[in-house]
């Protein structure tokens, strides 16, 4: 395979990172998420799209950005200092193995409610005022909350209501309405391959647009279309994104 093959099916906003998928060495450009926090970056178009979804629902009065892109350094510090302090149990509930975190693509973000004390492994974020009200508006702008405790033996991580990903538009609206976990969704769209038929979606909260979503193998000519939106899957194929009707 082909650097350029390989580097087609390991980025992009849909990548799917767990424990049986990490993430390459990504050129993402990162950008801060908020002039307060210089430190916290996010994957250029996620950081527009948090900004976006922040202003619609004034988040930034009552929500602080906890963590966002992690270099794998501090990935590993992370895990090493949560191992050290918190045992090997609570750190496999809630540390990804160095590698194998969402954070070290840049498209991760934990959100703390706005309080004195914050922690940095685990931030409150309830399921009331400021922070529900983002956690219903991400979808919308692209976000999925990403550990659901139903989902714990499917993602392998235990419920995490402050992390979100960024999916992008349609997909975050899709999963967030079927109830489904990444590793659901990349699995239903992987079984929808570009020749033979296409996820039809004709919901994006967003948008108002309908989509047609399928997968394709990397290796294949891709379609001339220039309305299509292309991400790696992480495993081995290529998801596409067609806008079909506004
Ligand atoms: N807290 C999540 C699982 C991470 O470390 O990536
Ligand atoms: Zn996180």
């Amino acid at each position: 395979m082909t650097s350029d093959l390989k580097n087609r099916i390991h980025s992009g906003s849909l990548i799917l990172v767990n424990p049986d998928y990490g993430c390459s060495d990504l050129q993402n450009e990162m950008v801060t998420v908020h002039p307060s926090f210089p430190d916290i970056q996010l994957e250029k178009e996620a950081a527009h799209m948090l900004s976006l979804c922040m202003e619609s629902i004034h988040g930034w009065d009552g929500i602080v950005p906890v963590s966002g892109y992690r270099p794998h350094s501090e990935q590993q510090k992370i895990f090493d200092d949560c191992l050290k302090q918190d045992g090997p149990e609570f750190t496999s509930q809630y540390v990804a193995i160095p590698g194998h975190s969402e954070h070290e693509t840049g498209l991760a973000i934990d959100l703390g409610k706005k309080q004195e004390k914050i922690d940095f492994i685990r931030p409150d974020f309830p399921h009331e005022g400021i922070c529900q009200v983002f956690r219903d508006a991400a979808a919308k702008f692209g976000f999925i909350e990403r550990y659901a405790e139903e989902k714990q033996s499917i993602t392998h991580i235990s419920s995490e209501p402050w992390h979100f990903r960024y999916v992008g538009i349609p997909h975050a609206a899709i999963i967030t309405q079927h109830h489904l976990s990444l590793e659901e969704y990349i699995d239903l769209i992987r079984s929808y391959p570009y020749e033979l038929s296409q996820y039809y979606s004709s919901y994006s909260a967003a948008d108002h647009a309908e989509y047609r979503i399928s997968s394709i193998g990397a290796d294949i000519p891709l379609p001339a279309n220039r309305t299509v939106r292309i991400s790696g899957d992480n495993i081995s194929r290529l998801i596409l994104t067609e806008m079909i009707r506004r």
